[in-house]
């Protein structure tokens, strides 16, 4: 972000006048209502965008904090929220889901349809035995089967954890392992960009890595009908299973708190941590930002292009649009297939009215249209756009300014959303009929979020000054804990430094001195960001050095890249002598190949550099912090004289 960035965009008088928080007085009397009484306005809210089937009676308990419960006693169903309560409202022969396969393919599918496709899936897992509390992998393509699922295991009670699809067979054996799985839903392929992909070949290679015995079936839909692997009675197919069921479903009526899902992400130690999500607070923030950040109307059709793998697809494509009877897109293909102008067609065909896509496909795009005028926005007729979103990674104002005009036409607000998988929803963004816009800031708190930006030791610091992002209060959204490891969850978010008090986000943040406006400077902790994809620094060391034939030791750091945001750079002690020129290279695609095996290709390193060691402390902790100015280029200025082997940086400066 450029500090000196002063352009503004206000909202136009139209957006304000019709968006559903209208104005900035509008704004701040939301904020002061939460600020008044916490608890009476998540109370209000929760009563206008959630249908409970028991109500109620209190807010927020407290007691056992940092392990908060929202809505406690009340009961609901999120795929009845989602479902049936639109088609009662009379949206039945409403389109849900327009879905356009990576061929091309359209299909619509309407909230009637949809309804009877989740009980009749929703009947198949109950013959399979599945009851609330179970878990269930879903390991899918971008697909109606995904979201399918998923509304199906919350209409049983059954907890989801989706895997993305991009994940190896290592990663889906420890997030099966680790939910303790009875089902896994998968299919046989995946199509990306014209190819096929594995999955259901996949599957059967991490229920043999071992640690999989909770499972007892897998469920596997047809998409490109290539032979695979069927293992029955183990494995049974998705179509005749389902088919045979019952059309209606009784939902299974949960406490609020019941985990609607898990989701796993990298956090700066260990192994990936399955955040749990509780069903109540979870869809009313799902509901409310798509509500006041997307101002979705009945007339709008939404498209986020993210993958259900991730959070982003969870609250802005299976859950919150559906909870408010919107029509949205669904993409199973890439943005660059057949060509870069993809994205732009589908706007165009699919008439498009709110976009939220991440500033890694924008800047991508950027470049394509850069080379090849023909993909440029400029030919696709986006006149249906009014809001533009960005989420996932900080955009750089550059790619803000060009999302605007390009795709925008001037005329979109853009609303940089930050949040996280913990978060569930929109912390901090701007609303597009309230905020006057300044590129790359995520400017301001979500109503009813106590964002703040503190010191390491909790101290409030004035605007101007950057620290560590916080949120003091609880939100009805938030992360419950780390499945099967609560001491985690407290150690991670509410950490002693701060004497627990504080949800704390793992990022940096500072507030401009005179607006207030937060602007995210990144992760203070080992996690990077690469094109929007969380990645752990040490998982993707441990994968490295569970390489023993080849790997001594290894450090992993990010550096900034033009397009994916950060680029992991890999530092790599060999159990043989270091490797130049060309075989340097062998070694490093041999890695590359290992680490995608280990945890999936967007864990591949982009830079490996062999080293005879790595630079460490005399009493051998490895410095990350020279490792990241190595891996910037950058001429080293710290101090190096605790360095045991001050002479290795200039080894490792060298790109093998
Ligand atoms: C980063 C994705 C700047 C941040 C929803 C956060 C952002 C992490 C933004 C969460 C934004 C997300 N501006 N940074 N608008 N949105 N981030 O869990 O570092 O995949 O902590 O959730 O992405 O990533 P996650």
């Amino acid at each position: 972000m450029n500090p000196t960035e002063t352009r503004l965009y206000p909202p136009s008088e139209t957006t304000v006048r019709n968006a559903h928080v209208s104005g900035r007085p509008a704004y701040e009397a939301l904020v002061a209502e939460a600020e008044a009484d916490h608890q009476a306005y998540w109370g209000r809210l929760a009563r206008e965008f959630v249908s409970w089937k028991k109500p109620f009676t209190r807010v927020l308990d407290d007691s056992e904090a940092p392990f908060f419960k929202w809505f406690a006693d009340g009961t609901l169903n999120a795929s009845y929220n989602c479902l049936d309560r639109n088609i009662e409202r009379g949206l039945g022969h409403k389109t849900a889901i327009i879905f356009e396969a990576d061929d091309g393919t359209v299909t619509h599918i309407t909230y009637a349809e949809l309804l009877e496709r989740v009980c009749r899936t929703a009947n198949a897992l109950k013959s399979l035995g599945l009851k609330k509390g179970d878990r269930v992998v879903i390991y899918l393509p971008m697909s109606i089967e995904g979201v399918v699922a998923m509304q199906a295991c919350a209409r049983i009670g059954a907890i989801h954890s989706v895997v993305f699809g991009g994940f190896s067979a290592h990663a889906l054996r420890d997030r099966i392992a680790d939910t303790g799985a009875v089902l896994v839903m998968t299919a046989d392929e995946q199509m990306r960009g014209g190819k096929a992909l594995p999955l259901k070949t996949i599957v059967d290679e991490a229920l043999t890595l071992g640690g999989c015995d909770s499972v007892r079936h897998v469920l596997v839909a047809r998409r490109t009908g290539a032979p695979v692997p069927f293992a029955a009675p183990r494995d049974l197919w998705m179509a005749e299973l389902v088919d045979a069921q019952p059309t209606t479903c009784e939902p299974e009526w949960v406490e609020a708190e019941h985990p609607l899902f898990l989701l796993y992400t990298s956090g700066s130690t260990g192994k990936p941590k399955g955040v749990q999500h509780a069903t109540g607070g979870y869809l009313l923030h799902a509901a409310l930002t798509c509500y006041w950040t997307f101002d979705l109307k009945p007339e709008d059709v939404f498209w986020c292009t993210a993958d259900i793998g991730w959070v982003t697809g969870h609250t802005y494509i299976a859950y919150g649009p559906l909870a408010l009877g919107a029509t949205e897109v669904m993409f199973e293909g890439v943005p660059t297939y057949p060509d870069a102008g993809r994205f732009w067609k589908m706007i165009q065909d699919h008439l498009v009215t709110v976009f939220y896509t991440a500033p890694t496909a924008i800047r991508s795009l950027i470049k394509a249209a850069e080379a090849t005028p023909s993909v440029h926005p400029r030919n696709y007729d986006l006149s249906t756009l009014r809001i533009l979103g960005s989420v996932g990674e900080p955009i750089n104002p550059a790619a803000w300014e060009w999302y605007h005009e390009h795709v925008g036409g001037g005329r979109c607000p853009i609303v940089d959303t930050f949040w996280q998988t913990e978060t569930g929803g929109h912390m901090i963004t701007p609303l597009p009929g309230v905020t006057t816009l300044v590129p790359g800031s995520c400017t301001l708190p979500f109503p009813g979020i106590a964002a703040a930006v503190v010191d390491e030791t909790g101290n409030d610091l004035p605007w101007g000054q950057g620290g560590i992002l916080v949120v003091k209060k609880p939100w009805p959204s938030m992360i419950r804990t780390i499945w099967g490891d609560p001491q985690r969850f407290k150690n991670s978010y509410y950490p002693e430094e701060f004497q627990g008090r504080y949800y704390l986000a793992g990022d940096g943040a500072v507030r401009d001195a005179q607006t207030g406006y937060f602007t995210i400077t990144g992760r203070i902790d080992d996690v990077l960001n690469v094109s929007g994809h969380r990645m752990g620094t040490m998982e993707i060391e441990s994968a490295l050095v569970a390489c023993t034939e080849l790997v001594a030791e290894a450090a992993v750091v990010g550096r900034p890249d033009e397009t994916t945001g950060e680029a992991i750079c890999a530092f790599v002690v060999l159990k043989r002598p270091r490797p130049t020129g060309e075989e340097a290279q062998k070694i490093a695609a041999q890695l590359r190949d290992w680490v995608a095996k280990e945890i999936g290709p967007i864990a591949k390193p982009k830079d490996i550099r062999f080293g005879d060691n790595l630079p460490k402390t005399r009493s051998g902790k490895i410095m990350r912090r020279l490792l990241r100015s190595v891996a910037k280029g950058e001429k080293i200025t710290q101090d190096t004289s605790t360095l045991e082997n001050p002479a290795i940086l200039e080894q490792l400066a060298n790109k093998s």
